[in-house]
């Protein structure tokens, strides 16, 4: 980990040094954001990549272990083709001028989805950025692209069923754990804190199994105005929370 603050610094914040392992976000908002300054939505992707910078940076500096960020599901197809233009643009743009960044700050990225969907150039830019970070031990940087979880949960089913039709799998060795290691997240903790800013109560199709015990939160701000301070909010709010998985406390 490359956590910047100390237990006392943290707690100065207003924080609490037991922060959620692994955070989930659903970067929305973009589109209304710019809309309201009189900018084209594209102009507010741009400025959500911004921000998207800045929370990655914060969450190594606070010591949260994972951070998924929702960049695109797989129903976002269905937007404009100038939309889904501008957006493939700017994630060849990222990827592509990022990864040092990443790297430098030991962070480990993976994309969750299919990612062969995009152009290639996308897609072998985002392969290279995970082979390049693959051994960092810092900050678990998942960014789902192309990302359903549907389709995560289909092709999981799929292959399972290829298993024991294959005879290599007993269908009584199907469990969570199993189904688990299936989905693009394996190997990491299911979602302690979701976070949605932009004002929608809605998962939209984010890890829905992996979130199954999440604590929620919503905020009106639209992604580009989810500064640090905001994030720091949901945390904090986070941590007030009682998570009793059903049992009593
Ligand atoms: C989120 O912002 C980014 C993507 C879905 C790619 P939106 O583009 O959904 O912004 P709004 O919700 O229309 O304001
Ligand atoms: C969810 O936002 C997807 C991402 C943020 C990438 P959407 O804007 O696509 O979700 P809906 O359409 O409001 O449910
Ligand atoms: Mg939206």
């Amino acid at each position: 980990m490359m956590r910047k603050y100390t237990d006392e610094e943290l707690i100065a914040r207003g924080l609490s040094p037991d922060m959620p392992k692994h955070v989930a976000i659903i970067m929305d908002g973009n589109g209304r954001w710019a809309k309201e300054r009189g900018m084209i939505r594209t102009l507010g992707h741009r400025a959500g990549i911004e921000r998207m910078r800045e929370i990655i940076r914060h969450s190594s500096d606070i010591g949260v272990e994972a951070l998924s960020l929702y960049a695109f599901s797989t129903e976002n197809w269905k937007r404009p083709k100038f939309e889904v233009a501008a957006l493939s643009a700017l994630f060849l743009e990222y990827f592509t001028k990022e990864i040092d960044e990443l790297h430098a700050n030991n962070v480990r990225m993976i994309a969750l989805g299919d990612t062969t969907k995009f152009s290639p150039e996308i897609h072998n830019a985002i392969l290279r950025g995970a082979e390049k970070t693959k051994h960092n031990t810092g900050l678990k940087l998942n960014v789902a692209l192309n990302y359903g979880s549907r389709d995560e949960i289909t092709t999981a089913v799929k292959s399972i069923a290829c298993d024991v039709k294959n005879g290599t799998l007993d269908d009584d060795d199907i469990n969570y754990e199993l189904i688990s290691d299936r989905l693009y997240t394996k190997g990491l903790p299911d979602i302690d804190l979701l976070i949605r800013p932009g004002g929608e109560r809605r998962l939209s199709n984010f890890l829905l199994m992996q979130a199954a015990y999440a604590e929620l939160v919503f905020t009106d701000d639209y992604w580009p105005d989810f500064t640090n301070e905001k994030y720091e909010e949901a945390i904090k709010e986070f941590q007030k929370r009682t998570r009793r998985y059903g049992g009593l406390k």
